[in-house]
């Protein structure tokens, strides 16, 4: 039996997994805002994440060259995609899946932050031109100059 006061406490104490959220859709994804910066960190640890889990289809430059699953989007050409290059829509391509052959990893990537690493790692796959500017290691660096 669900008492209420529980569920609100086990949604509290599991505040970053992306498992339980429902599916977004793309006009509630594009306004989300990415809360993980554009660090040399963060694309660092997107990219172990995305060896793993997404080389198979995309490929290990995100080009999607290697002969696999049927075409795999470029995730090095932001231009051509069809869900939106926006930083949260490429979280939610990633966490809840995009057309009918790009699967959702909320399951095997439940942390939310990790969902957001990835972001960043694909972003930094995209033109120079396009890419946003790297940002400081974080607020708590505190590096003084
Ligand atoms: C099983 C193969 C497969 C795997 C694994 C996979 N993808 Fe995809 N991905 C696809 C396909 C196919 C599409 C094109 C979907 C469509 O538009 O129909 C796609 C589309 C996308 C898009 C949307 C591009 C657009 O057109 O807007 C993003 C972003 C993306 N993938 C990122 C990832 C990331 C990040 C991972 C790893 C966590 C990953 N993919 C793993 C097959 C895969």
């Amino acid at each position: 039996m669900w008492i209420p006061w529980a569920l609100a406490a086990a949604m509290m104490a599991a505040p970053q997994s992306a498992e339980k959220q429902p599916p977004l859709s793309q006009a509630d994804a594009s306004k989300l805002k990415n809360p993980v910066p554009f660090t040399k960190k963060s694309v660092a640890q997107g990219r172990t994440i995305y060896l793993r889990y997404c080389t198979a289809c995309h490929g290990a430059d995100g080009k999607a060259t290697v002969d696999v699953v049927a075409d795999a989007t470029d995730l090095t050409s932001p231009k051509l995609w069809r869900h939106g290059s926006t930083d949260g829509e490429i979280f939610r391509s990633t966490r809840d899946g995009a057309g009918d052959s790009m699967p959702a990893f909320k399951t095997q990537i439940p942390q939310q932050e990790n969902l957001w690493h990835l972001v960043n790692y694909v972003r930094s796959l995209w033109p120079e031109s396009m890419r946003p500017p790297l940002a400081e290691a974080g607020p708590s660096s505190g590096k003084s100059k």
